[in-house]
């Protein structure tokens, strides 16, 4: 197959050229870091502008965004640019490919939790909403996933959580985790999985993709500390409104992701499977 993935240098993009180039030719963009992947080639494009007609592509996995919930908030036209036009221009490049549009839980407004893919949803901010947006802008065939993910970075100067949260715990700093903000988020190596058979089965529509059960944002940290060997006892527990984010933040966007459980074959893995995953890459990476 030939594959178009958008976002190369991001944590999800990255994750994914380098899942995908060893059984397909793998086309990936970049655009401020002109990160080069071996074995996979790479287009040097600005989403936001005019993009030429690629032909031959099959299968197109949009991570690109502009992913910074705070920055959307500051520069909505930006973020409308970014994460709707952008998804249009790339559809639009691409006819005929199968679309793979990698949607966020703050579609809804965290109210409830526990959202199906039936719910209706209701951002709370610029982010959600433009994200949204971009939903309705992929092909009628293509597949929406809706979700919040977890890995590495895709390179020591584009840390990711993981990374930083390990670098704060080394320094001995206190780090607070939020009881207060509930999710399911999936890691980018089980997600690779899940996009790859969306691609083999060209499955369409949308679908929610997330840990089997909801997880607060305290238990996670710990579990990451945890696996990589610190106490998590160093962790605690704190309120989101001692932050003070210039964009609203949902309080409960855990998903209900009981119909891919039945959809898809590829099963989600446990909290401690993906921390094992990404502390093996993670260890790999120092040597
Ligand atoms: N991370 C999460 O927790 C999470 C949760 C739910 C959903 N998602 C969604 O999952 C996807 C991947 O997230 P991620 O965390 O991997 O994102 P990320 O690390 O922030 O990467 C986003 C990528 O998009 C690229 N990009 C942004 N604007 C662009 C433009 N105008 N033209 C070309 N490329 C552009 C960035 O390139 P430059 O940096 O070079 O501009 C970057 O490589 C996103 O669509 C996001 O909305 C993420």
């Amino acid at each position: 197959m030939n594959i178009l993935i958008t976002g190369g240098a991001g944590m999800l993009g990255h994750l994914l050229v380098s899942h995908f180039k060893t059984r397909h030719k793998v086309l990936y963009t970049t655009h401020l870091d002109a990160i080069s992947i071996a074995g996979a080639e790479q287009l040097s494009w600005d989403l936001t502008r005019e993009l030429k007609p690629l032909s031959g592509i099959n299968a197109v996995i949009h991570t690109a965004a502009m992913t910074n919930v705070d920055q959307c908030q500051q520069y909505p036209e930006q973020a409308h640019q970014s994460n709707v036009m952008a998804t249009r221009k790339v559809a639009a490049s691409a006819p005929g490919a199968h679309f793979i549009y990698i949607s966020t839980d703050f579609v809804f407004d965290g109210a409830r939790g526990n959202y199906s893919e039936d719910d209706t949803p209701w951002p709370l901010s610029v982010y959600g909403r433009t994200k949204l947006q971009g939903e309705s802008e992929i092909p009628k065939d293509g597949c929406i996933i809706r979700t919040s993910i977890y890995g590495l970075g895709s390179s020591p100067q584009r840390p990711g959580m993981v990374e930083k949260l390990i670098s704060r715990l080394k320094n001995g700093e206190t780090v607070q985790g939020f009881t207060d903000q509930i999710f399911t988020p999936v890691s980018t190596g089980n997600l690779a999985l899940f996009i790859e058979e969306i691609l083999e089965r060209r499955l369409a529509g949308i679908s929610n993709l997330g840990s089997t059960q909801p997880y607060t944002k305290y238990e996670f940290i710990r579990s990451a500390a945890q696996a990589f060997g610190f106490d998590p006892e160093v962790i605690k527990p704190g309120l989101s409104a001692s932050v003070n984010y210039l964009a609203p933040r949902p309080r409960d966007v855990s998903l209900d992701t009981g119909k891919s459980r039945k959809t898809f074959k590829t099963e989600a893995w446990d909290i401690e499977k993906s921390f094992d995953s990404i502390r093996k890459e993670w260890e790999a990476r120092q040597q």
